[in-house]
């Protein structure tokens, strides 16, 4: 496990909220929430494994700890089911559909009962993915005081870096989940900087990182020049505060400077590599997109190549219908493709500008790519739903000359 720094607040307020299970009270449950890449999955394993190695020398106290990410499962039945087989031998597996919900529920308090330990800390990783259905985060958290499970202590952990999902938990679950909040603020240049200083001296030959007194780091290195840590922090900095974004930076640069077989790291592959790692970035959060924000990009798209954009929303509209229609979608109301439009421009992909025609003409909404259309393109052709209407655009000659 990589050494984690420049979080110590954190760590303390874990370790505060957990230190009483040493002594046998009740685990306290917690909510751990931030911005992608700041740190929450390897801040909870740093503190899960002092938690073990501490409660080692101590009688009467045996805790267990068990992870999951919930990146893949998108309701609580699913969360419990792939906890209760995490208890169970291989053997004896549930299947992941198929019970009454409230047996799945017995089945976990079951499982918990039965456990050889005095408290089970459940961690629910990357929770926000069971979305409104969160039942067992208001089930999981109340089992001892509803005497669900009496033998065992059972507390949880939630980890999440979508901000809407925190806001809109539900009242009950509010109150049954977040004893305590932990709050992992975006890093800035300067804490970035000393992350990459840290990893650099174990990822670079020739290189060496070194803690001072005050906590930061000096870097020693025949390959790194001067410029290139404190640019990659800056970008990740500027971009979003992520130490997984500037850790690709970095040894994205370093790869080019490999690939170029350059001897030393220098600003010019870090610039090269801010690109190619945004362009991934972008890529990405494209890809994830729903299917009717997808189908809004279309629409844009195809204004685009008409050289029509900028684009007014009603226009954007017009496509849309038509392309929605083309591969058997849902044709949503244009209230809610301006919604999209909006969520689009949120995120980055769209530039909005508002035209004022005078005090009369009233003012209007207009829309352009702020990412290259070409990668929106390349995206948009991936997916399986929409890659239908690229095949009927290029077939479109032969099918007119029948
Ligand atoms: N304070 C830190 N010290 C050293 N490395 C760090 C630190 N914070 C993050 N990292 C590194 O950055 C990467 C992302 O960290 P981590 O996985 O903990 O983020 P996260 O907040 O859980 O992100 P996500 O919400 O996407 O799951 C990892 O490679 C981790 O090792
Ligand atoms: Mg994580």
């Amino acid at each position: 496990m990589h050494r984690l720094i420049e979080r110590d607040t954190e760590l303390e307020q874990y370790q505060s909220a957990l230190k009483p299970v040493i002594n046998g009270a009740p685990p306290k449950n917690l909510f751990s929430y931030g911005q992608t890449g700041v740190g929450k999955t390897l801040s909870l394993r740093m503190v899960v494994e002092r938690l073990i190695e501490d409660q080692q020398n101590i009688d009467g106290v045996d805790v267990q700890v068990i992870e999951l990410n919930c990146k893949s499962l998108n309701s609580s039945y699913q969360v419990a089911a792939n906890l209760i087989n995490q208890f169970r031998p291989a053997t004896e597996q549930i299947k992941p559909t198929g019970y009454p919900s409230g047996m799945i529920y017995n089945m976990l308090f079951d499982e918990l009962e039965a456990l050889d330990a005095t408290h089970c800390l459940i961690v629910l990783d990357e929770i926000d993915a069971i979305g409104n259905d969160d039942d067992i985060l208001y089930k999981l958290p109340r089992a001892n005081d509803n005497e669900n499970v009496e033998d065992t202590l059972v507390g949880v952990i939630g980890i999440s870096n979508d901000f809407t999902f925190r806001d809109n938990l539900s009242a009950r679950v509010k109150d049954s989940l977040a004893d305590e909040e932990i709050h992992f603020p975006p890093y800035d240049a300067n804490e970035l900087g000393n992350i990459l200083k840290q990893r650099a001296g174990e990822a670079f030959h020739d290189t060496s990182a070194q803690r001072l007194d005050d906590g930061s780091y000096e870097l020693q290195s025949d390959i790194l020049a001067g410029d290139v840590i404190p640019l990659c922090a800056a970008f990740a900095a500027q971009d979003s505060g992520s130490a997984r974004q500037a850790l690709k930076r970095l040894y994205k640069a370093g790869d080019l400077a490999r690939d170029k077989e350059s001897d030393v790291i220098t600003e010019a592959h870090v610039r090269q590599a801010d690109e190619i790692v945004e362009r991934d970035k972008v890529r990405d959060e494209l890809t994830r997109l729903p299917t009717q924000s997808k189908l809004t990009l279309y629409s844009l798209l195809l204004l685009e190549r008409e050289d029509e954009t900028p684009s007014k929303r009603n226009r954007i509209y017009e496509r849309y219908v038509m392309a929605a229609k083309r591969i058997d979608a849902d044709v949503r109301t244009d209230r809610t493709i301006h919604d999209r439009l909006s969520q689009l421009t949120l995120k980055g992909f769209l530039d909005v500008d508002e035209q004022n025609k005078g005090p009369k003409g009233g003012s209007y909404y207009e829309y352009e790519f702020s990412i290259r259309a070409d990668l929106a393109q390349e995206v948009l052709q991936e997916d399986e739903r929409l890659a239908e209407l690229f095949a009927t655009d290029e077939t479109s000659t032969t099918l007119d000359s029948f």
